[in-house]
């Protein structure tokens, strides 16, 4: 099969969080199954110089965005047999600090950023010498895509066109511009109604994904239920009901080649189930290296991640504060929210033994914490999959998780089973509820025994693409193919 994917970031190039890793790994695995794949992504500042090996194609991008016509080119690098990626140039849009925005202000020309690059990837897929059968849309930033597969197809004399699916990662990002934002996609007028891409008189990528895409994909089960209710669909649920025939739930895997314990550069000291001492001398390196006291009898508790309202900071810092008393330490890593980034830093200054946050984004420090922690704190309100708890249980790092989404379909709570159990969960969204989970997770730890076994029990577990592309050729071989469904 030929698939082409397309993604706004996608890692080692670009990544401000789990879509990057998604779509890198996926791509990643599906090549080595020996599907043919092409990634389409951005060309953001800096990935040039990064990966020299980047080379142009010949390839001009004439792009109408409105009454305007705006060029940019493409590069491509086939970093592995079988895949090809694809970057999309356009300086004006690309070669920027942030990638989305600055300082937690999205870019206020996004709406065209992304039409460009939803443009560009159709653009690809209908002239390239070897087009796609499968065309794969991922979260809003390439939410245009299925439309114009459809448009072309169904009114521009297309055929055969790919077939397209699009994922949700996230909900809660629906890249919604105000109505003038239509005119940059140069679609018919019809398309901007009710049934189209007009979500409460705006333009929404997403909504317009969400209607047009042959088949919608989310990223774990339990979320694929759970969007089909008011409390989790921000919005969408009606559309998303709509669909509901047409929208499957597979959980995300790991690329266990960046994320491991034995060959890890980003690691100091290499270690797997049987052999721990390194997971030890990785906690006692990590306390130092980021100024809090080594205490053996002290429970490590870590987060990564974006903060941001999703991962259930609120929750956090009030439980945090209730519970610091047990004596545990607590690292974190993460940026976002100011609100977020100055609860935390006034923690850490009010514990200066106990607590210690770094503000940033840094993929070194964050195997680092995965590694050196005893526990994983995700207190999320949703979560579409999560990838922390899963590269936690691999790092020995016992998930405390809410009971949602992703999070409830990867980690077995001691209060379900307690023999196959690998994490702590919770199920209200409440801090009575993380403040109980946190007291537990303490509890745990004096318990060498029950500790352990949480321990190897996750240690044990298997979360890679390997296995989980499997369930997407599936899917993809079932697209092409309805009659065998
Ligand atoms: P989300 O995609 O909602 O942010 P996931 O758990 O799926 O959540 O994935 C988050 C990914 O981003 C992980 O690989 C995590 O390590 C990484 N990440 C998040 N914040 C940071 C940060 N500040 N520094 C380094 N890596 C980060
Ligand atoms: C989103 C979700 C996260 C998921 C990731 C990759 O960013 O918030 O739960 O793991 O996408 O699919």
């Amino acid at each position: 099969m030929r698939i082409m994917q397309a993604s706004g970031e996608c890692f080692p190039y670009s990544k401000t969080g789990g879509l990057a890793d998604m779509v890198g790994a996926l791509s990643k695995a599906l090549a080595a199954k020996g599907n043919e794949v092409q990634l389409v992504t951005p060309l953001y500042r800096g990935i040039l110089e990064k990966y020299p090996d980047i080379r142009p194609l010949e390839w001009d991008l004439d792009l109408s965005l409105g009454d305007r016509t705006v060029s940019g080119s493409v590069y491509y690098l086939e970093p592995l047999k079988n895949l090809t990626i694809y970057f999309i140039d356009q300086p004006d849009f690309f070669h920027r600090p942030g990638i989305y925005g600055e300082k937690s202000e999205d870019y206020s020309d996004n709406a065209e950023r992304y039409m460009f690059f939803s443009k560009a990837v159709v653009n690809l897929a209908r002239y390239l010498p070897q087009p796609p059968d499968i065309l794969h849309a991922h979260d809003w930033q390439a939410g245009m895509v299925p439309v114009y597969v459809q448009h072309e197809h169904f009114r521009g004399g297309w055929h055969p066109a790919p077939k397209t699916c699009f994922t949700i990662h996230n909900l809660a990002y629906q890249g919604n511009f105000p109505s003038t934002a239509f005119e940059l996609a140069n679609l018919p007028g019809d398309y901007f109604s009710p049934h189209g891409v007009e979500f409460y008189g705006q333009l929404s990528f997403l909504k317009s994904a969400l209607v047009f895409a042959d088949h919608l994909t989310t990223v774990s089960p339990r979320y694929a239920r759970e969007i089909l209710t008011e409390e989790y669909a921000c919005g969408m649920a009606g559309v998303l009901q709509a669909r509901a025939k047409q929208l499957t739930g597979i959980l995300n895997g790991v690329d266990y080649e960046d994320w491991n314990t034995t060959s890890n550069p980003h690691l100091d000291y290499p270690y797997d189930a049987a052999h721990l001492d390194g997971k030890d001398r990785q906690k006692k390196k990590l306390l130092k290296q980021m100024g809090l006291p080594s205490n053996r009898k002290a429970p490590l508790l870590g987060v990564v991640g974006r903060l941001v309202d999703q991962k259930g900071g609120d929750l956090l810092l009030p439980a945090l504060h209730a519970t610091l008393d047990l004596g545990y330490q607590f690292v974190l890593l993460g940026s976002g929210m100011p609100h977020y980034e100055e609860g935390f830093q006034r923690l850490a200054k009010d514990y200066p033994k106990q607590v210690a946050v770094q503000i940033g984004y840094d993929n070194a420090l964050a195997h680092k914490i995965e590694a050196a922690s005893d526990f994983f704190l995700m207190p999320s309100k949703f979560e579409p999959c999560g990838l922390n708890q899963l590269y936690s249980l691999k790092y020995g790092t016992i998930p405390v998780v809410r009971a949602v989404g992703g999070l409830d379909d990867s980690v077995v709570g001691l209060e379900e089973d307690p023999a196959s159990a690998d994490g702590i969960k919770f199920s209200e969204y409440g801090v009575t509820a993380l403040e109980s989970a946190i007291r537990k997770a303490v509890e745990v730890y004096q318990d060498t025994v029950l500790f352990n076994q949480l321990r190897q029990n996750g240690m044990a577990k298997d979360f890679s693409w390997e296995r989980t592309s499997e369930e997407y050729m599936t899917f993809y071989q079932g697209l092409l193919n309805p009659q065998r469904q």
